[in-house]
């Protein structure tokens, strides 16, 4: 999706781009225009150029790669996998207990309306969290490196009972 939408953003940047220079061509040719016999109209065309040149140097200087991890292709294989599913007003989970140091990977969805799913360690430290969205699944990684009940809660306001929606993931110590 990123890369298709990244695709349409370069061909609508060089139509621009064409439409711009065809209309700059056609306006230099009209010849209506006297030029400015100041110093500081000789410069003007060298600075419109130093500028477009910056801007092309500025554009690619700063790309860098999608700084979420986890969702390559090439990521590690997950030890445990957890469905997690938001329902008004509950979080529905498919397995509750894990191990320290397992890489755990729940699967966030809802059922009927968006929901935010977000593990708490202790009251008010939280761990991580995503957003639990009908019809899409977001792939959500950690890694827990203290024993401990972990709560989630519901970070997305979904109605009446949404304080209430409250499950717990049983961290234990590895064997
Ligand atoms: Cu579910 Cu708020």
């Amino acid at each position: 999706m990123q890369t298709v939408a990244w695709i349409w953003s370069l061909m609508f940047m060089a139509v621009i781009a064409a439409v711009f220079l065809w209309v700059a061509a056609g306006a230099s040719k009209t010849g209506a225009e006297k030029p400015d016999p100041t110093p500081a109209y000789r410069w003007r065309d060298r600075l419109f150029w130093a500028v477009i040149a910056a801007g092309v140097a500025l554009t690619f200087g700063t790309l860098w790669d999608w700084p979420i991890a986890g969702h390559a292709a090439a990521a590690p294989k997950p030890d445990v996998v957890i469905r997690a599913v938001g329902h008004q007003w509950r979080w529905q989970l498919d397995r509750d207990t894990v191990k320290v140091g397992e890489l755990v990977e729940f699967e966030v969805t809802a059922s009927d309306v968006n929901h935010g799913f977000a593990i708490y360690h202790g009251k008010n430290r939280i761990v991580t969290q995503a957003q639990a969205m009908p019809g899409y699944v977001n792939k959500l990684r950690v890694r827990f490196t203290e024993p401990g009940d972990y709560e989630i809660l519901c970070l997305e306001y979904c109605g009446l009972a949404h304080h209430g929606m409250r499950a717990v993931i049983k961290v234990r110590a590895g064997s």
